[in-house]
């Protein structure tokens, strides 16, 4: 949908096929923490709107530690650079309500996607949709269709390479309409698993609970969480946390994830359809929007001026950032997650990085330059 928008803004016309309806894409529930090159790009879409308003700006975060707080200045450690809390779901809501008003066309509830003749001149689509089978020749096509999508298939398995970690244990999620415990977020190793404060309004607050795979929804009642939540976090915090029922409960599996190039022919991948990172930092989503904003520039320069020179850099140009990326957020989740096989040794070492960072403006600036998001 931003890709969409950069080419409806400069003029070039794209259509948007889509699996689900409107419905279920703002009804899922994502992660909530926007990098400056997301806000940027909004804003310069014109659809910041609602985000200026009622965005949260964070200017730190927070580590703990078996419940001892370190505070994280990013905004003094990065020359004044921020993160914005506003969820996914509202973002897509902004995209959605905008394309309606700017002709951005959206084709919803197409099954059946094929991409055929990816590699040569005319590439085309087609799906099966709300007229029957329909068939769309283009000059590009752009994977957008996460993990599970069909475009990473049609690339042949002789030119791309995957790389992969999965991790033992997922995070269980919940919201609720409760004030946050925190003004900012909170990032918990403990001993008994991490945990994770996050909020998506001065009264809705989202929390995680790291948990192991074959746990079980139906385990956790609301009263359980709120009791595991509040050793994790320690006495300190725990004093502060406001309890009440949950409205959504889900739990997520953890993987690192790339295919390489990010490009085939005239078949372009961008976000989670060419990678996955792991939560721990809420890269997903940013990640994808610095893909398609250097697809958009890449699509702009050839359409003004014939020149493929950006299309053709896309897939390395890319690929940079989306490295630096994987890398932070296995570092954040390697960090301050308990992993099944780790001994006193591990947890020693784990222990001593943390306190390292907590004494150590280098290490802070580190992880404050990554979290803010580094630059396009
Ligand atoms: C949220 C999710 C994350 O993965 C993260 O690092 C921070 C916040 C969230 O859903 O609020």
């Amino acid at each position: 949908m931003f890709l969409a928008h950069l080419l409806n803004q400069a003029g070039i016309e794209a259509v948007v096929v889509e699996r689900k309806d409107r419905e279920y894409v703002e009804g899922r529930v994502r992660a909530g923490v926007l990098e400056q090159v997301t806000v940027d790009l909004m804003r310069r879409l014109s659809i910041s709107g609602r985000l200026d308003e009622i965005g949260l700006v964070h200017t730190g975060t927070n580590l703990s530690l078996d419940g001892r707080m370190i505070h994280i200045d990013m905004a003094s450690l990065t020359g004044g650079s921020t993160v914005t809390v506003y969820g996914q779901q509202e973002v897509m809501k902004d995209l959605f309500d905008a394309a309606e008003k700017r002709d951005v066309r959206v084709v919803w509830n197409a099954s059946d996607v094929t991409i055929q003749d990816a590699d040569s001149a005319r590439p085309n689509l087609a799906w099966h949709g709300e007229n029957g089978a329909e068939r769309l020749e283009c000059d590009f096509i752009v994977g957008c269709d996460g993990f599970h999508g069909v475009s990473r298939s049609a690339i042949p398995p002789r030119v791309q390479k995957t790389f992969e970690r999965v991790y033992p244990f997922g995070w269980l999620g919940i919201l609720a309409d409760v004030p946050p415990v925190d003004h900012e977020l909170i990032y918990a190793n403990h001993e008994r698993g991490f945990a994770l404060a996050s909020m998506r309004s001065p009264t809705r607050s989202r929390y995680y609970l790291q948990c192991g795979l074959d746990e079980e929804l139906a385990d956790w009642s609301d009263e359980r969480f709120w009791d595991e939540l509040a050793i994790r976090l320690g006495p300190d915090v725990a004093a502060r946390l406001t309890r009440g029922p949950s409205f959504e409960k889900s739990i997520a599996p953890l993987r690192s994830f790339v295919s390489e190039p990010m490009r085939w022919g005239r078949l372009f991948l961008a976000g989670d359809a060419a990678h996955i990172v792991p939560p721990t930092g809420a890269k997903g989503m940013n990640l994808a929007v610095s893909d398609v904003t250097m697809l958009g520039e890449a699509f702009e320069e050839f359409y003004r001026s014939g020149s493929t020179s950006g299309i053709d850099g896309y897939s390395s140009r890319a690929l940079a950032r989306v490295w630096k990326a994987e890398r932070f957020s296995w570092w954040f989740t390697s960090l301050t997650h308990r992993f099944p096989n780790m001994d006193g040794f591990d947890r020693r070492i784990q222990m001593a990085e943390i306190d390292y960072i907590s004494g150590s403006a280098a290490a802070q600036r580190a992880l404050a330059e990554n979290y803010v998001g580094l630059p396009l």
